[in-house]
Parts: C-alpha cells; structure tokens; sequence
C-alpha cells in the first residue's frame, strides 16, 4: 500500500522581523503570494495526499482571497508559537491519519519538489528526517561583551531548514507530550523531536531555500530575481480626449474639479488611458481598444484605474514586472501642479509599484494646437517593462 504523506503549511506567524504592512507570506514574490506559492509545492506534488494550511486568526480574509478557490482543507487557526501551530495543524490531520508528516515553513517559498522528494525518501528510511547544509564560514562562540571564547569545529554542524519530515503519530504524541510537560520553548520540529528521544536525520538541504525572515531577505530576492528579467522593454502611450459639459476630469485616477469636463466613453482620464498603451506596448500585447472596446456597454463611465489593473496584470501573467510609469500631461488648464503628487500616488497604488518608479509631468503647448485652444487634453507616456527572456527569442 502507498504511504499517505500530508504536509502542514505553517503561515500562522506576524513576520515581525520582516517590517512591511502585511505578514510576510502575504506579500508577493514572482507576481505570487508567497504563501501560494508554498501551498502550490505541496498541491502539486504527487506523493502528498493532504495539504493543512495554518494561519493566523487575523489572516482569514487575505487567507480566503489568495487560497479560498484552491483544492484544500478549511486553515486551521495557529497559536502564538511556531510549535503551538504545528500541533494545530497534527490536531487537524488526525481524522485522515497520515503515515508520515512534512511541516514546512511558508516563508521559504523557493523549496523545491526534488527537495520535497528528498524529505520523502528520508522519512521513510528513518522515520525523522530533516534538510540540513554543511556550514561554510568558521563559526565562534563569543560572550556577552562580543569577546571571542572560542571557535567551534564546524564539521559537525549544520544549519537545518524545513521541510521536516517525520512518522505522523510519533511527532504528534511528541507535541502532545511537550504540550502536556508545559514545553513550549522548540524552534523547530525536530528539537522537539530530539527532547522526546528520537532519532532524527540529516539529509541534503538546498541553499536556495532560504526562510524569508528580515527586509534584506526580501530585498535580496527581489533582486535576484530582478537579474533574471533581463528583456527589458519600453512602449509608448499616447491618447487625447477633448472637453465637453462637467463639471471636473479624471487625471491620473485622481477628480479635479474644473470648469468642463472630458468627453469619452470610460471616465475619459487620459493619462491612465496613455499608460495602459504604454504597458501594452511594452509588451506588444494590443492596445486598449482592442481590450476593452468603446462599442462595449460594459466600459462606460467605467474608472480607468481598472485598464491600468488589467495592463499590470498582463505584465506579471508574463512573469514579468513593471520597472517604470512616466507620463507628460499637455493642458493650458487645469492646472497639474497641486494635483501632481496625489496622481503619482495613485498611479503607484493602483499599479502596485514603489513611488519612485512612476513619475507626472505636465506642460502647456504654448497657447499652441487643439490643447493650446484649450480644446482637450492629450497624454504621452512610457513604461519600462522587465520580463524574463524565453527560448527563442533570441535571433
Ligand atoms: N509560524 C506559525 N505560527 C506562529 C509563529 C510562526 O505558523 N505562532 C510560522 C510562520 O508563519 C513561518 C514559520 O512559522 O512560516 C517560521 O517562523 P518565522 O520565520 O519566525 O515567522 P514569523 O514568526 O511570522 O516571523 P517573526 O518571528 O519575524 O515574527
Ligand atoms: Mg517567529
């Protein structure tokens, strides 16, 4: 009979060390959240029969929106520490008991199914087993003044990572019996495992499966990854719409109030409008008539923010990312000015991007053409779009 192996996706923590506005498994790597990305590993693995996500109780809602249309159990609700959370998660599996265990940190999203095959194997000749890597740099033991007592021999040592595997009844009579004795201090697994008296193994770790812990762990994997999207392009938007009756225009997503308004199908924001084509163009993917077309009752009075959405969301179904917005606003009035920083803003919130990647410029044509008529106005822009280079692109 085959085994049964279930994973617990442990994602139940604040991610204090990390900063940022959402616990870190939420936020995005590879245009994914991360803690998909580590749910996916264990859906789309063969051998893993059960997948039970554990999160925190303030998570439901983001949990439900990233993971709610995913072939998984209802998340168990975590406790305040990792080992609280993995014993919640043992609880919950007991009903379709499991052969053996695989508890894995969703904060490292770059495991691998050959490193999940590897946990596999191990457990099964061992019964507990977890992923470990040789340590290069010497290692020193120093007291509480910084003042080196002495050097370790590093031979012995390993740094240890998750997934660890283990028989599923043993580890949970172990977290049980921990719980029970009031020991509730195991960073991981397998510490507890050693308390309770079993043998736990070593097998290979792989280095790039790093646990996402502080903000240069996020900055440095941003950049790695960054390095690999080295098709970089640049599109060119551009788009006008002329004044009519109303009240204020839409510009940059943000509401002006002024003495008439811009006709157009949609809200008529143009510099949204120019930026969609930019992105398009970047990526040689239509322009925004072609994806949203005026003879479509859908689209009218409908906000703009939702075409740059859509424009962004092409950029990462690409597996790309959106490296820079800048736009040129062409009107004798309204004035751009006052409005220049909320327009930048909004531009970066609806896009997603850093406010320093998207930049609103504005001018006036000199009393000249139809924006110098005070006719309309016209919006150039470009975008700069990075995306990974793919087999046979190049010639
Ligand atoms: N974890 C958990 N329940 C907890 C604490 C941690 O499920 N009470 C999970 C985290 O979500 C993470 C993994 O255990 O996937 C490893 O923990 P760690 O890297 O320490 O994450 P956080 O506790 O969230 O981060 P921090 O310690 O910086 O707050
Ligand atoms: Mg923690």
């Amino acid at each position: 009979m085959t085994a049964r192996i279930a994973a617990i996706v442990l994602a139940g923590g604040r991610g204090a060390r990390s900063g940022g506005d959402l616990p870190k498994q939420y936020r995005e790597l590879n245009s994914e959240p991360i803690i998909l990305t580590s749910l996916r590993l264990f859906l789309g693995h063969p051998q893993i029969s059960c997948v039970q996500p554990v999160i925190h109780p303030d998570d439901r809602g983001r949990y439900t929106s990233i993971a709610g249309g995913l072939d998984l159990p209802p998340p168990v609700m975590g406790g305040s520490t990792r080992q609280d959370s993995v014993l919640a998660g043992l609880d919950a599996l007991e009903r379709m008991e499991p052969d053996f265990v695989l508890v894995h940190d969703s904060a490292r999203p770059f495991a691998t199914a050959a490193l999940v095959d590897r946990a596999i194997a191990a457990v099964k000749a061992s019964g507990a087993a977890i992923p470990a890597l040789p340590v290069t740099d010497t290692v020193k033991e120093v007291d509480a003044h910084e003042r080196v007592s002495r050097t370790i021999d590093r031979a012995a040592l390993r740094l240890i990572q998750t997934p660890q595997a283990f028989v599923y009844g043993t580890l949970l009579n172990a977290h049980r019996r921990a719980a029970r004795e009031g020991r509730r201090d195991f960073t991981d697994d397998a510490a507890l495992a050693e308390w309770a008296g079993l043998t736990v193994t070593a097998f290979a770790g792989d280095a790039d499966n790093i646990k996402l812990t502080t903000a240069e762990d996020f900055v440095r994997a941003e950049s790695a990854r960054a390095a690999g999207l080295d098709d970089i392009r640049t599109g060119m938007g551009f788009d006008v719409h002329a004044f009519g009756d109303g009240d204020h225009v839409m510009l940059g997503g943000v509401r002006i109030a002024h003495a008439h308004g811009l006709k157009g199908h949609s809200d008529a924001d143009v510099v949204l409008h120019a930026l969609v084509d930019a992105i398009l163009g970047a990526l040689g993917d239509g322009d925004i008539g072609a994806h949203f077309p005026p003879s479509d009752p859908q689209w009218r009075g409908a906000s703009s923010d939702r075409f740059l959405r859509f424009a962004i969301e092409r950029v990462k179904a690409r597996g790309g990312i959106v490296a820079h917005l800048d736009t040129t606003i062409v009107c004798e009035a309204p004035k751009i000015g006052p409005h220049r920083d909320a327009m930048r803003a909004r531009i970066a919130d609806v896009a997603g991007l850093s406010l320093d990647r998207v930049a609103v410029k504005a001018t006036t044509s000199e009393g000249l053409g139809f924006t110098g008529r005070g006719e309309g106005i016209a919006a150039y822009a470009t975008a700069t779009v990075r995306l990974r280079r793919t087999i046979g692109d190049v010639r």
